[in-house]
């Protein structure tokens, strides 16, 4: 993977990209922290149908180089307030600072719309590298999250 990394907002034309970085990193990496039984339904909401309703429904960003989508977030506005949703990078380019810089962009269309926390459904997975990014908990219980807020002042 080389090139400048590049975040954009995502197209209908991303949605098998999008997908497949969301489907190797739901198996080659959430499937250490998750029953396999919730990797098959995380993995078969991911496909390329579910991630078209997610471009409906929310402000999806990729982050791209050298023409491939290596990662990607997107806001959703929910009655609680704004959260992030579905940060993924693929497993090969992780550790490089992407899914930090798709963090920020978020923290950043959330900010510019005016909201003043961001919640995120935190998979146990990535709770650790929330919590480096000044997450905290919102003390709520979840299924399969650890919620997660912070303030964007
Ligand atoms: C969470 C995720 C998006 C981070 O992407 P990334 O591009 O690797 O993130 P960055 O390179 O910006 O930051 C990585 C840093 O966080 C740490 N980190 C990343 N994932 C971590 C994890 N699961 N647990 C603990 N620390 C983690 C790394 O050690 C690294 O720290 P360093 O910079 O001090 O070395 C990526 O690990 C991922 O796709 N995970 C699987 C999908 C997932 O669970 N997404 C969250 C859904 S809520």
């Amino acid at each position: 993977m080389d090139g400048t990394l590049h975040i954009r907002p995502a197209e209908d034309a991303d949605a098998e990209a999008i997908s497949a970085v969301i489907v190797r990193a739901l198996r080659e990496v959430n499937a250490r922290d998750y029953p396999i039984d919730a990797i098959a339904d995380m993995v078969a909401g991911a496909g390329p149908e579910g991630v078209r309703a997610r471009l409906a429904a929310r402000t999806v960003l990729v982050a791209e180089a050298a023409g491939e989508v290596i990662g990607t977030a997107g806001l959703e506005r929910t009655p609680k307030g704004a959260a992030l949703r579905s940060l993924y990078v693929r497993p090969d380019a992780h550790g490089r600072g992407i899914g930090s810089r798709l963090l920020r962009a978020v923290e950043d269309l959330a900010r510019a719309e005016g909201h003043a926390v961001l919640l995120v459904p935190a998979s146990i997975t990535a709770e650790t590298f929330y919590l480096r990014h000044g997450y905290a908990p919102t003390g709520a219980a979840a299924a399969d999250t650890i919620p997660l807020f912070r303030s964007l002042a």
